[in-house]
């Protein structure tokens, strides 16, 4: 008998069918049992009269909840039951797997435990239909990701994670043992997606892990995650790199409205709203007057750079002067910026640089990068880089290479924006911080 799913069970009045799933709860009473049973796509109620079986009342009086079953019954329009007016009237039961209680915490309990114990118990936590949802959006935000792409002519590609040199900075970077060598662990597919431009591929993306080797404990970093990243030739300024995201960007707000934009209101409660372009830009220097102007002080060592506060501060500030939750800070300098980013030509202390701000977080940075060698080469030296480590990325730019930029986007801090999450780690598949290697 094939397998009926728990949502479309209103079609199936008066027939027999066959559901798999969990037993989310049992009401064991003295003449009838109410099992509740979920998968994917819902809940249903099926009961079971113990006097039709005593021995399978037995049976079922000693399932632990979340046990995986297969039941056989008929479909009863029944008004009184609150879950689709409909009940499944049990005739078969087959165990597939029984849970072994107590279990750790209850997922379907009143009060959840702290994300830390839940982590531990990752799988019981997905099984929420909160959680569920919150992977189906992300399956449509880069299903939209990719599609914009091919409607733009990206190709899709996939870059090694096992390299010889760092690309974005000398720390946070994973070292490992690389036969009689040390390698590292990718901290961005940035020198790859360049040197496709070298290869004449013109337009390239890809959606693979990073590795940051950050032993700090925030609600927004991880030591792995998904890297959304983008790079595009022929580009006069970081203007094009920018003019290129936020469509591409709003066209994922809009399928994700369309998808899923009245379920994310009543589950969240949090009202989707497909931004407007362009989204504003702001130059860094414009931010740091405005952060002066609110009294904001950044603190010493993050001169020039952002911090968390900061972020939040610009964002409160746009929102309430533009009405957009996503804007652009431009032009960072050279300070707080990697070697390869390219730099204004009247202000060779600046970079063609932005940073993308949603919500008050940064979830992308981008830039228009230097592809004449002799500058590129320059500017590696002047931040101190030895050439010899990086000679093979600074050779994609010897035999003729167009003029490019792009970003990188991590698709966890995405999530956190579009769905109001406080906390990287409920957004996640799995979280891996500098305590966490399981599960
Ligand atoms: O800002 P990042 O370090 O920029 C780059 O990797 C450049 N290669 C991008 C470029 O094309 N110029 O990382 C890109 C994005 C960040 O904006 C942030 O959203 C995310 O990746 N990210 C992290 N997400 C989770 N945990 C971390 N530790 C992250 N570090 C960066
Ligand atoms: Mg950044």
């Amino acid at each position: 008998m094939e397998r009926t799913a728990i949502g479309s069970l209103r079609q199936f009045i008066g027939q027999r069918v066959k559901i798999q799933g969990w037993l989310q709860t049992l009401r064991d009473q003295k003449k009838i049992q109410f099992l509740i049973i979920r998968d994917r796509t819902g809940t249903a109620q099926v009961a079971f009269w113990k006097a039709n079986d005593p021995e399978l009342a037995e049976v079922i009086s000693g399932l632990g909840t979340e046990s995986a079953l297969t039941i056989m019954g008929t479909v009863i329009d029944n008004p009184v039951v609150k879950l689709g007016g409909l009940e499944l009237q049990l005739e078969e039961l087959e165990i597939n797997s029984a849970a072994q209680s107590p279990m750790p915490f209850e997922p379907f309990g009143d009060t959840l435990p702290a994300i830390d114990f839940r982590m531990d118990w990752r799988y019981l936590d997905l099984r929420r239909a909160d959680n569920l949802f919150l992977f189906t959006v992300q399956t449509t935000v880069e299903h939209a990701m990719r599609e914009y792409w091919l409607q733009n002519n990206f190709m899709e590609i996939h870059s090694p994670k096992i390299v010889s040199s760092p690309s974005e900075s000398g720390a946070e970077l994973f070292e490992m043992i690389y036969f009689d060598r040390k390698a590292y662990l990718a901290q961005s597919p940035q020198f790859y997606k360049q040197m496709a431009m070298a290869a004449g591929f013109e337009r390239v993306f890809e959606i693979g892990p990073v590795f940051r080797a950050d032993p700090s404990f925030t609600s927004r970093h991880m030591t792995e995650f998904t890297g959304i990243d983008m790079e595009m030739s022929w580009v006069d300024s970081h203007e094009d790199v920018m003019a290129f995201t936020e469509r591409w960007l709003q066209y994922v707000y809009q399928q994700v409205q369309e998808k899923h934009g009245e379920e994310i209101q009543q589950r969240l409660g949090v009202q989707l709203v497909v931004p407007g372009v362009p989204f504003p830009r702001i130059t860094m220097e414009e931010a740091y007057a405005v952060l002066k102007q609110i009294g904001y002080t950044l603190p010493p060592e993050k001169k020039g750079d952002l911090d968390p506060g900061g972020e939040r501060a610009m964002g409160d500030y746009v929102r309430q002067k533009y009405n957009s939750d996503l804007f652009f800070l431009t032009n960072w300098p050279i300070a707080v910026r990697p070697f390869y980013h390219m730099r204004l030509d009247d202000r060779p202390d600046l970079t063609r640089s932005f940073d993308l701000i949603a919500g008050g977080l940064e979830i992308a940075t981008g830039a228009q990068r230097e592809h004449r060698y002799d500058v590129l080469v320059k500017q590696a030296v002047e931040k101190g880089l030895r050439q010899e480590p990086i000679q093979f990325y600074l050779d994609f730019f010897r035999y003729g290479c167009p003029s490019h930029g792009g970003f990188g986007l991590g698709l966890s801090r995405l999530m956190m924006v579009l769905l109001g999450i406080n906390n990287i780690r409920e957004t996640v598949f799995i979280f891996r911080g500098p305590t966490r290697l399981q599960p």
